[in-house]
């Protein structure tokens, strides 16, 4: 909305002030959630980078902080099935109050497989903490916890979330249509 590179994103989604607002609310709620309970919030990278780091500013109680690598998109706007898990957390999960932070949750995929992965350790707890979820594209069960915001089928770039890797570094989120008529997927 201000140069050439983000030409391609039409319409702002949720401002930065709307961002501040939720996620304030959310880090209260986790905050009241866990308090005395020492939880570990694991960071879904690289989407989840600028929410997660918000977040975890926002929960005024003693947490620990650790971060997945999981990737199911390509280059494009459509998924390509496959769920690449390439860095698991360094902490022991077993008999911890497990929180992880995903950027956007779609059609459950990756957030199911990851939730498969970490209930393997045992865990005393696992909750889902999703910045956005469009819930109306699932297709695998997933139980949420905490949610950002619920939107519509768009696909969307900044605060974290890319398209083929670029757009992370808008501060807000913003929907993302190509020049042409035709999508990409
Ligand atoms: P799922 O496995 O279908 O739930 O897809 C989740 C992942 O797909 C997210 O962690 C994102 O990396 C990516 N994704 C889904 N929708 C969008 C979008 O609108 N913009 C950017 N990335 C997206
Ligand atoms: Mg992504």
């Amino acid at each position: 909305m201000t140069g050439e590179w983000d030409a391609c994103v039409k319409k702002i989604e949720i401002t930065q002030a709307e961002i501040v607002s939720r996620v304030h609310e959310l880090g209260a709620q986790i905050a009241t959630d866990y308090a005395g309970r020492n939880p570990v919030m694991i960071g879904a990278l690289k989407g989840a980078m600028c929410f997660f780091a918000d977040l975890v500013r926002a929960v005024p109680i003693p947490l620990e902080v650790d971060f997945i690598t999981a990737s199911s998109y390509g280059a494009g706007t459509s998924s390509q099935g496959e769920v690449t898990l390439s860095h698991l957390p360094e902490t022991s999960l077993k008999g911890r109050d497990v929180i992880i932070v995903e950027d956007i949750l779609d059609t459950g995929h990756t957030l199911s497989r990851i939730l498969a992965v970490f209930n393997e350790q045992s865990p005393a707890s696992l909750a889902v903490c999703t910045f956005l979820d469009k819930s109306s594209r699932r297709e695998y069960a997933v139980p949420v916890r905490y949610r950002g915001f619920d939107i519509p089928d768009y696909f969307v770039v900044g605060y974290g979330l890319d398209l083929g890797g670029v757009y992370r570094n808008l501060p807000y989120v913003g929907v993302y249509e190509p020049e042409e008529t035709s999508k990409n997927g």
